[in-house]
């Protein structure tokens, strides 16, 4: 049993006493002590030695006090994997030499062994449920297969993914032949996670929000509908789309059980969108961490009294910024646990 059960009861819908909180991408960054950490290892390297991953993994939860832990790894093992190669570039992020941008490189991207290729995730996982202790929950997670497609097909970061965006609208075949084969990794790749023990999942759809919403079900929704009809009577699946409020409707009747909200979409109206029927994730804008530590916390008193303290999990509207002063993370966290007694 999880001492700290809040977020697992969250994601049930149970009545608490505080909402649960953890920020995306809590796992370094901001952390003096993961910058120490990158100084020594690369970051792949950081991902594929699960005595690593795991120090990592559990630095915010003893640092600053997070409900549950997210395993420090990233969305784009799954693409390596795949055979796409994909290195991480200081000062430019994601770079991947051979961009898969034609028939040939669709065809040759390949559905991996997913414990043969990623095999050492899940040891990651199981050496950090050890070292957690049962304190709190360790959530997996994964790219959406659009969010992936795109920094496959792209080759890189982008303001707009034009050319990811031109192989569904020139060749929606091939994008599809993609984005299936994407799907059934990660799938295999989640359930991997599953059986190696996390306690929750979260997709992530970064860019979801750079599709119409028509376009949006064509191309990103219909695959991570997939993905949660494949896990959902296994483990709480959480789908977070950054841009998405207009697609919360129908997530919110997929199964998912929560969604994540960015903080362009009020809690009013992500309630409504969702009929108040399922549990809700976000908001905060990450930059406002940089604001006071007063002003952090009486925001975050407000962000509650919108979403309501039952079936919400207080976090971010995205990732933490690597500027942020651990200081001002740790006002966050301390905000939602002092809200029962503000
Ligand atoms: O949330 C956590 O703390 C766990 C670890 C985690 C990382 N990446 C570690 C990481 C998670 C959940 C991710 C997800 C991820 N990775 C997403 C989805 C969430 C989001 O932010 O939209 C995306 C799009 C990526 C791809 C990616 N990885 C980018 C664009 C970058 C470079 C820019 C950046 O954010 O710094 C990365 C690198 C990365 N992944 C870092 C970390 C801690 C920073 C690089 C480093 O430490 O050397």
């Amino acid at each position: 049993m999880i001492k700290n059960d809040l977020f697992l009861r969250a994601l049930k819908g149970e009545t608490v006493q505080r909402p649960p909180v953890w920020m995306m991408r809590q796992a370094g960054r901001y952390l003096p002590d993961f910058m120490k950490l990158k100084e020594k290892y690369d970051f792949f390297t950081r991902c594929r030695t699960p005595e690593l991953a795991t120090e990592i993994t559990v630095m915010p939860i003893e640092q600053v006090g997070t409900d549950a832990a997210i395993l420090f790894s990233d969305i784009l093992v799954v693409p390596q994997a795949m055979d796409i190669e994909v290195e991480m570039k200081q000062g430019v992020g994601p770079w991947l030499p051979n961009p898969v941008n034609s028939e040939k490189r669709v065809e040759a991207a390949i559905v991996p062994d997913v414990n043969e290729t990623l095999g050492y995730v899940y040891d990651a996982i199981k050496l950090t449920k050890q070292a957690l202790n049962d304190e709190v929950p360790l959530i997996g997670f994964a790219g959406s297969p659009w969010t992936i497609f795109c920094y496959a097909v792209q080759g890189q970061g982008s303001k707009n993914f034009d050319k990811a965006k031109a192989m569904c609208f020139s060749r929606p075949d091939l994008a599809h032949t993609l984005l299936q084969k994407i799907t059934d990794t990660t799938i295999a790749y989640l359930k991997g996670k599953i059986d190696a023990g996390v306690d929750a999942l979260q997709v992530f759809d970064s860019w979801g929000g750079m599709l119409s919403p028509v376009d949006y079900q064509e191309f990103s929704w219909q695959y991570i509908q997939q993905i949660v009809d494949a896990l959902k009577d296994h483990i709480p699946v959480i789908v977070f789309g950054k841009g998405c409020w207009f697609a919360l409707e129908k997530m919110s009747k997929s199964g998912a059980a929560a969604l994540g909200v960015d903080w362009t979409c009020s809690p009013r109206n992500a309630r409504a969108f969702t009929n108040n029927s399922i549990t809700l994730q976000g908001n905060f804008d990450p930059s406002r961490l940089l604001s006071p530590p007063k002003d952090i916390t009486k925001m975050v008193h407000q962000m509650i009294d919108e979403f309501g303290k039952d079936k919400y999990i207080a976090n971010l509207g995205h990732g933490i910024l690597p500027n942020i002063p651990v200081e001002h993370a740790k006002a966050f966290v301390e905000a939602v646990k002092s809200y029962p007694d503000r």
